[in-house]
């Protein structure tokens, strides 16, 4: 039997201008018409500490931050997200709806920046040092060519948290390879979503999905 009240764990992922916030919110507005509580949030961020942290993340030129400096303000970032928002939320029988998680981190941190197979393993050490075995239930990967995304995002009036937007075409180009990948190494956990297409569409692929997963069912 379908339980729409179990909690659940769902992320969103993509590169730059795939629209994951557009469709956290759709999927939001459905799930809370449905009566299901919901925890929205986001990386970086999501807790007052890591929001503090996203600031000097995402604010800055390309080159403010070494890439392991960068990796540890990330994974601190998420462990106090883990343990200020999202663990509680879902203690509380909220399902947690994640604007980016760790996939971000080795797609970005790994596969963008190009590292080798034993950093790779470092970062997957890092993650399980800060979660453990915890893992979303359900990913979502919103698949678009970088230079379509970038000049969705880029087109974004005021958005002054551009240090990654700034990284050459070749890092959007790795880092979209890298989620492509991740999904292949993770079928059960990740979706990918062709994200190029009506909001429209794409919300209802989301929710077909959910069904199919036996997460989500109509009244
Ligand atoms: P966004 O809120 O517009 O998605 O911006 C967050 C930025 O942070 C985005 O450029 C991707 C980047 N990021 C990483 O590089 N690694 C991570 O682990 C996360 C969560 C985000």
């Amino acid at each position: 039997m379908v339980q729409i009240k179990k909690p659940r764990f769902i992320t969103f992922e993509g590169g730059e201008g795939a629209g994951k916030s557009t469709q956290i919110r759709l999927l939001q507005a459905a799930l809370a018409a449905a009566g299901v509580p919901v925890c929205l949030t986001r990386e970086p961020g999501g807790s007052p500490g890591a929001e503090e942290i996203r600031t000097l993340l995402l604010k800055g030129g390309v080159d403010r931050w070494d890439a392991v400096t960068e990796l540890l303000l990330f994974s601190a970032a998420r462990r106090d997200h883990l343990v200020k928002t999202i663990y509680p939320a879902l203690a509380r029988g909220e399902w947690v709806l994640c604007d980016r998680f760790y996939d971000s981190t080795l797609a970005y941190q790994g596969y963008g920046y190009g590292c080798d197979d034993e950093k790779m393993r470092a970062v997957n050490g890092l993650y399980h040092l800060i979660a453990g075995d915890f893992k979303p239930d359900l990913t979502f990967i919103l698949d678009i060519d970088p230079r379509v995304g970038l000049q969705r995002s880029k087109g974004r009036t005021g958005n002054a948290e551009q240090r990654f937007e700034d990284m050459d075409i070749t890092f959007h180009e790795n880092l979209r390879r890298g989620f492509l990948k991740i999904a292949v190494s993770d079928p059960h956990r990740c979706v990918v979503i062709p994200a190029d297409r009506d909001p429209v569409l794409i919300a209802a692929d989301i929710m077909r999905v959910l069904k199919e997963k036996g997460f989500y069912a109509d009244a």
